[in-house]
C-alpha cells in the first residue's frame, strides 16, 4: 500500500478512497492454517469477510480427490516460475492460446482511432489509457489459455480495419510478438510472461514492450500495464486482480497517465475501481480518470491539486459490452469472434491457433481428445528441437526478427522484436491475387513445424 499512499498523499480527489482502502489491505489475507496438511494454502474470498476461509477452501472447480492430489503434486513448485510447466491438466484449460489473447486487447481499438483523431494531447492520452484498461473485463477469466507452439501464429481480420498478425518466437522463455495496424495506429509488443506459483495463487507478470503509435500526430505511447494475480487456484473459487499501477507515456514529451489498480480489500472494497490522472511533462495533473475496470471508466478536467475543474462535468469514455449469459468459459462475445473462422483472412497460415487439435478440441467439449491431442503436440514440438539442435539449426522467426535491443521491464529485461513487415506484403499480395476461399478452412491441418512430420520417419 505504501506506493498507494505517496501517490495520493497530497489529498486531491481521491485521497478518501485511497485512506479508507489503506486500513483493510492487511486484514483481506485470510490463511487457511487449520487444515492439517495445508502449510502455506492461502485462500482468499474476494467478497470476504462473513464467511469462514475453510468454508471457501471447499468451493471451486476441482473434485477433493483430485485436489488433494493436485495440491500435494504442486508443492514442489512453489517459488517457480510455472509458464512453461507442460504437466497441467487440460481441465483447467481454455480453447484459446495466448497469442489469441493477446488479440483481445484489439477489441475496444476505436478508443485508439479516437485518440488518434483527437485534437487535444490530454484527451488523447485519456482515449488511449481506456483502451488499455477495456481489456482487463475480459482478462479476469479464470481459465489458462495455451501455450503456443513454437511458430504458430494467429491472424484476424474483419475488426475496426485492423490486419492483427502474432508469433510464437521463442519457446524457453516462451515468448510472443504482435503486431497490429489500421489507418490511424500500430501496435506492437513482444510479450514473455514471468509467473512465480505461491500455492495457492500465481503471480502473473507482463514482462513485455508494448508501444502505440498514433499515425496522425505522430505520437508513439509506451504502455506497463499492472501484474496480475489469481487467486485461490486450487482451494476455493478462482478470481483475478490486477493490483498495481498502469503508465502510459508519450515518449517524445513525457506527458503521461498514471492510472492505480486498487486492490481488491475486506468484503469486496475497491475491488475493480481504477483511479489516476493524465500529467504533462512537468508532472501536473491535467485530467483525471476514475473507474471500475470490469465496467466503465471516466474523466474530467482538474486542477493543479487534482480537484475537478468547476463548471466541467465527469463524462464517461468507455463501458464494457454486454456478455453472453452462463458462458461456459466466461468469454466475451469478441473472445468467440477471436476463435471463429469468420474473423480469418483469407488463406489462413496454416501455424494459425484456430487450427490446433487441442484448441479445437477443448472448445466442441472432447476434454480426452484435447488432452491426447496437447500431448502429441508438445511431443513434436520436443522432437522438433532434437532434430534442430542435431543440425545446428536456429529457430527464426517469419514475421518478427530479433532486434538486438534488449529493454529493461519492472520485472527484467526483454530481448525486444521487432515487426518485420513480412506480413503486410503477404497478405497484399493474397488480396491483389483475388482468391476465392475454396478450401474449407477447418480442413487445414495445424502446422507451425519447421520440419517435416518427424514421427512419420
Ligand atoms: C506527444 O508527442 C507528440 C509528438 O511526438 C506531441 O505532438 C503531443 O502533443 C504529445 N503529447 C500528448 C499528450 O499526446
Ligand atoms: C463490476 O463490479 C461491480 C461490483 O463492484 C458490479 O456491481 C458490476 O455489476 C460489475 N460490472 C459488470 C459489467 O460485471
Amino acid at each position: 500500500m505504501a506506493s498507494n499512499d505517496e501517490k495520493k498523499g497530497g489529498g486531491g480527489f481521491f485521497s478518501t478512497i485511497a485512506s479508507s482502502l489503506s486500513n483493510l489491505g492487511s486484514a483481506m489475507h485470510k490463511s487457511v492454517n487449520g487444515l492439517l496438511g495445508y502449510e502455506g494454502l492461502e485462500v482468499i474470498d474476494p467478497e470476504g469477510g462473513t464467511e469462514d476461509a475453510e468454508e471457501e477452501a471447499q468451493r471451486g472447480r476441482w473434485k477433493q480427490e483430485d485436489r488433494d492430489g493436485y495440491w500435494k503434486m504442486m508443492q514442489k513448485y512453489i517459488g517457480s516460475d510455472v509458464t512453461s510447466m507442460v504437466t497441467l491438466p487440460v481441465l483447467i484449460f481454455e480453447p484459446m492460446t495466448m497469442i489469441q489473447k493477446m488479440a483481445e486487447l484489439m477489441e475496444y481499438s476505436h478508443l485508439l482511432d479516437l485518440a488518434d483523431e483527437c485534437e487535444d494531447p490530454y484527451m488523447r492520452l485519456v482515449y488511449a489509457s481506456s483502451w488499455a484498461i477495456s481489456v482487463y473485463y475480459a482478462y479476469q477469466r479464470t481459465w489458462k489459455p495455451f501455450n503456443p507452439i513454437l511458430g504458430e501464429t494467429y491472424e484476424m481480420v474483419n475488426h475496426g480495419g485492423i490486419t492483427f498478425i502474432a508469433e510464437q518466437v521463442s519457446h524457453h522463455p516462451p515468448m510472443s510478438a504482435g503486431h497490429a495496424e489500421n489507418e490511424h495506429f500500430t501496435y506492437d509488443v513482444t510479450s514473455k510472461l514471468k509467473t512465480k506459483f505461491l500455492g495457492n495463487s500465481v503471480d502473473v507478470y507482463p514482462v513485455g514492450r508494448t508501444r502505440v503509435t498514433l499515425k496522425r500526430a505522430g505520437v508513439v505511447l509506451d504502455l506497463v500495464p499492472p501484474p496480475t494475480k489469481v487467486n485461490n487456484l486450487i482451494f476455493g473459487r478462482t478470481w483475478v486482480d490486477s493490483p498495481g499501477e498502469m503508465i502510459m507515456t508519450n515518449l517524445t514529451t513525457g506527458d503521461k497517465v498514471v492510472l492505480y489498480f486498487q486492490p481488491c480489500g475486506w468484503f469486496g472494497a475497491g475491488r475493480y475501481e481504477v483511479d489516476g490522472y493524465v500529467y504533462n511533462a512537468a508532472e501536473e495533473p491535467k485530467i483525471l480518470m476514475t473507474g471500475k475496470w470490469n465496467q466503465s471508466m471516466s474523466y474530467q478536467p482538474c486542477d493543479l491539486e487534482g480537484e475537478p475543474l468547476s463548471g466541467t462535468e465527469l463524462k464517461e469514455v468507455w463501458r464494457v459490452a454486454a456478455v453472453p449469459e452462463n458462458d461456459k468459459f466466461q468469454y466475451t462475445y469478441f473472445a468467440h469472434k477471436i476463435n471463429s473462422f469468420d474473423t480469418a483472412p483469407k488463406k489462413l497460415l496454416a501455424s494459425d491457433s484456430r487450427l490446433r487439435p487441442d484448441r479445437y478440441a477443448l472448445e466442441k467439449g472432447d476434454l480426452s481428445k484435447a488432452g491426447a491431442e496437447k500431448s502429441s503436440l508438445e511431443e513434436r514440438q520436443r522432437a522438433e528441437k532434437r532434430n534442430r539442435e542435431a543440425k545446428g539449426h536456429q529457430f527464426t522467426p517469419r514475421w518478427f526478427d530479433l532486434s538486438g535491443e534488449v529493454t529493461p521491464t519492472p520485472w527484467g529485461e526483454l530481448e525486444v522484436y521487432q515487426y518485420n513487415g513480412k506480413y503486410t506484403e503477404h497478405r497484399a499480395s493474397i488480396d491483389a491475387a483475388d482468391i476465392i476461399n475454396e478450401v474449407d478452412v477447418k480442413s487445414i491441418e495445424f502446422n507451425p513445424w519447421q520440419y517435416g512430420n518427424l514421427a512419420a520417419e
